[in-house]
């Protein structure tokens, strides 16, 4: 067995490991990092009318011990298993290149062309099946613990701008670029990386001093006027409609703006985004929870859950 000798064996050791990193680090696979997705469900929970937290604890299994942002990422680590790869087009909207609109018939369909299969979709769907659930546990087609999960990670990924980009660049994935010294790419720019200098540049790398100044900002801050705006919704299908145009119109306007491929992003790409990515944030938690306590809540006032 010469052939295995030392050197032999170092290489398929190295691409062994190799293949894991390409596999871990393909493009396209991320969404909100684990950071925005916790932010934005613990910002939904924290505003959950009794009714719709007690069905969450319900749902959530034990050993999260009731903390729906512990399985907030639970989708991202799934979608390339065998058994969830179906779920893997609804992270994310490709409309077409400098279009900046999302139009539901035109954009909203996997690679295959097949309708529904978007994050617009999914958040549709998944709300609709969670809201039979006060029906009764007889409906077996679906998994209500995972709708929940489903709908709670498509909600922090309908608002992230870059979710709904252009087509050819997959959403800024391929638009490789430098933040600061090390290497990324605009889509991730957008996921993790301003998140990241925000929290270690002004919290002491501390989410949680993060997320209390975001919701310090829409209960008693520069949005709380805007609160009441953001959580309308009187129609689930024009409600999921807007999210996503939302995004393109700030992918176009802030994300993609005067970047190309090779730049250097810095100080003030950080400070002028910084704003709008943590809005998205609690815009996403706030109307989770909005969707949450009505199709969870009380049927009187239930419009959400009625489309
Ligand atoms: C809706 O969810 C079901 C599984 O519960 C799935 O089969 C279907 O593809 C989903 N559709 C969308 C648009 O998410
Ligand atoms: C629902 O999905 C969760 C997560 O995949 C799983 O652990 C659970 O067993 C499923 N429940 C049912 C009733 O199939
Ligand atoms: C909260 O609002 C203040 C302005 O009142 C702003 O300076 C700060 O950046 C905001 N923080 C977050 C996390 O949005």
């Amino acid at each position: 067995m010469t052939t295995f000798g030392g050197f032999s064996r170092l290489f398929l050791l190295c691409f062994i490991l190799f293949l894991c990193y390409a596999f871990i680090t393909q493009p396209g696979v991320q969404a909100w990092s684990k950071e925005g997705h916790v932010m934005t469900c613990r910002i939904a929970q924290n505003l959950l009318e009794p009714e719709a937290s007690h069905a969450v604890q319900m749902l959530l299994p034990d050993y999260v011990g009731g903390d729906l942002s512990a399985l907030c990422v639970w989708p991202d680590q799934v979608r390339h298993w065998y058994r969830y790869r179906w779920t893997s087009p609804l992270h994310f909207i490709d409309t077409p290149d400098e279009a900046c609109s999302f139009d539901y018939e035109r954009d909203c369909h996997d690679p295959h062309g097949v309708k529904d299969m978007c994050v617009a979709g999914a958040v549709h769907n998944f709300t609709t099946q969670l809201s039979h659930y006060r029906e009764g546990t007889s409906d077996r087609r679906y998994n209500m613990t995972e709708a929940l999960l489903f709908l709670a990670h498509f909600m922090g990924d309908i608002h992230q701008p870059m979710h709904v980009g252009f087509t050819s660049d997959g959403g800024g994935n391929t638009i490789a670029l430098r933040w600061f010294r090390h290497k990324s790419n605009l889509h991730h720019v957008w996921d993790r990386e301003i998140i990241l200098t925000a929290a270690a540049d002004y919290f002491g790398k501390d989410m949680d001093l993060l997320e209390e100044e975001i919701e310090g900002n829409f209960t008693d801050g520069i949005w709380s006027d805007d609160l009441a705006s953001w959580r309308e919704c009187s129609d689930l299908f024009s409600c999921v409609k807007k999210y996503a145009t939302e995004s393109i119109n700030l992918a176009c306007k802030w994300g993609y703006k005067g970047v190309k491929s090779g730049d250097t992003l810095s100080d003030d790409y950080f400070n002028s985004r910084f704003p709008i990515v943590t809005k998205r944030i609690a815009q996403g938690g706030v109307r989770l929870a909005m969707i949450l306590n009505q199709v969870f809540g009380d049927s009187q006032k239930n419009t959400v859950a009625a489309t």
